[in-house]
């Protein structure tokens, strides 16, 4: 595993976050979305991984009652397989546990096939389906998990 340092986000990563977001998405987050978020931290968490000073991946979680809501997970394609979306799921797991939360859950789209055996890896198994949940029309897998995460 690669040395990562995980951390909390704050408004002044804005660019770097962005920029991650559109390398890793055909259909990225719009940058308001992302500067509205960084800018009422508090219950929505993001947190980055850093490797050599470097942004090369992140999250974002936020709190719904007694649950937690995966919303975004990232990695930018030259750091994926070592271990670094596994470390941020190791930090949700531990925000979420201390709002008290005891299951996560995610959506994630139907054909991506690489996110859903991570998710799989680290517990979360299929919920429901949201047909024509994102944009282009594509279905959304829900996918839950009860915390914590089988993630080490
Ligand atoms: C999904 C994603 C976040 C995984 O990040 P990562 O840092 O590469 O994940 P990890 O290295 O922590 O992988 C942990 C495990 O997940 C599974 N996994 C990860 N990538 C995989 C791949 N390409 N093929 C098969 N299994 C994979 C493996 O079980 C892996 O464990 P192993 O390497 O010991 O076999 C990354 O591929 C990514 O950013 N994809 C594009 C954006 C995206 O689709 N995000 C999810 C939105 S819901």
């Amino acid at each position: 595993m690669q040395i990562v340092d995980i951390d909390f986000c704050g408004p002044e990563d804005l660019n770097i976050l962005y920029a991650v977001e559109c390398e890793c998405f055909p259909s990225p987050w719009k940058r308001y979305m992302l500067e509205n978020d960084l800018d009422n931290l508090g219950e929505i968490i993001y947190l980055k991984a850093v490797m050599l000073g470097k942004i090369i991946g992140y999250g974002v979680v936020s709190r719904n009652d007694w649950d937690s809501h995966l919303q975004n997970l990232a990695v930018l394609a030259e750091y994926r397989r070592l271990g670094i979306a596994s470390q941020l799921m190791i930090g949700f797991d531990r925000i979420s546990e201390e709002w008290g939360c005891r299951r996560m859950w995610l959506e994630v789209r139907s054909s991506n096939k690489i996110a859903k055996n991570f998710y799989a890896k680290i517990g979360f198994s299929y919920r429901s389906i949201s047909r024509g949940y994102y944009s282009d029309g594509e279905d959304a897998l829900i996918l839950t998990a009860k915390l914590p995460l089988k993630v080490m």
